[in-house]
């Protein structure tokens, strides 16, 4: 885990009350995978005191091909991220990372699936590049895992719906769902997702209830799910424990977990969740 100052080099609205910020971290940038995250903190001022996750939306590579940059797509809901809002470009924050694990290993699959609720869809876009071959992290060369990944992306409204032709560009195929019609399928993305055959493996990222849903629906389909966390958190290095959730032991009990450090992304099975 590396602590970076990093400067903004970019700072663009790229839907409602969301944003993407690209910061200049090179160590940060060419280690970090996709499924991980890094703790964010505005320097100079303890308002917010605590850093805030957030998930690697992608790297930008330089001429010659080294990872100089992470992208990180955010939407304001309260205090950091109201702030984060009026940093400018040239400008700096605290950045720590890479945090907690890659997604889980997938395998080779015909087709994947990747399911995001609210702002669940910013760990997928480096995870879409990487299981395509379109390119490689970490130092990883690009090696393609799956000839077909679809995002299913659910959002309340229409103008919250960030970074669609980011996925098209890169290959993926997009189904849209909006609670209110006002983009694609009129109703919950689980929903939309339930409509279709299935096979392959789900991979999960938004609000609890989607997830619970989607959970459910790999159940029904029996194909393997797994579901990446937003829990909030406070130091990211698995220090407070203010991140933990329910996951099943062997002895058919239950125990917490540190989303920080055993997560973010589970295997829906292993969740010990009511
Ligand atoms: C691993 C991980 C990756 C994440 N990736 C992203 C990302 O890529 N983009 C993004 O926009 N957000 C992401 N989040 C969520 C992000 O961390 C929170 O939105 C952020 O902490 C809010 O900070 P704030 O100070 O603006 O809000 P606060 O002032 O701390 O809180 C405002 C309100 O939001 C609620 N809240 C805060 N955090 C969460 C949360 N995680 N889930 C539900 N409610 C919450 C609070 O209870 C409060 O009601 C991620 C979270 C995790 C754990
Ligand atoms: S955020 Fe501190 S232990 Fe997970």
């Amino acid at each position: 885990m590396l602590h970076r100052t990093a400067r903004v080099v970019e700072h663009t609205p790229i839907a409602d009350r969301t944003f993407r910020i690209r910061l200049h971290c090179p160590e940060i940038a060419s280690a970090i995978r996709p499924g991980q995250f890094v703790m964010l903190r505005l320097p100079n001022t303890t308002d917010p005191l605590l850093g805030r996750p957030f998930a690697l939306y992608d790297t930008l590579l330089d001429a010659s091909g080294q990872a100089v940059a992470i992208d990180v797509v955010y939407l304001v809901v309260g205090k950091m991220t109201g702030r984060l809002v009026g940093v400018s470009v040239g400008e700096s924050l605290d950045v720590w990372g890479p945090l907690g694990n890659p997604f889980l290993d997938v395998g080779t699959p015909d087709h994947v699936r990747l399911v995001a609720g609210g702002i669940g869809q910013t760990p997928f876009l480096a995870y879409a590049r990487e299981l395509l071959g379109e390119r490689g992290f970490g130092g990883d060369r690009p090696r393609r895992r799956a000839p077909k990944v679809s995002l299913y992306y659910g959002v309340r409204t229409a103008s919250l719906a960030a970074g669609v032709e980011d996925f098209r560009r890169v290959g993926v195929d997009v189904h849209l769902a909006s609670d209110d019609g006002s983009l694609g399928y009129h109703g919950y993305v689980t929903a939309l997702l339930a409509a279709e055959a299935g096979c392959g493996p789900l991979v999960g990222c938004g609000p609890e209830p989607m997830l619970r849903s989607l959970m459910k629906l790999a159940a029904e389909w029996g194909v393997p799910c797994q579901v990446s966390l937003e829990t909030p958190m406070a130091c990211g290095v698995g220090i407070c424990f203010s991140c933990v959730t329910r996951v099943k032991t062997p002895d058919g009990g239950w125990d917490y977990r540190r989303v920080c450090i055993d997560g973010p992304a589970f295997d829906a099975q292993a969740l010990g969740w009511e």
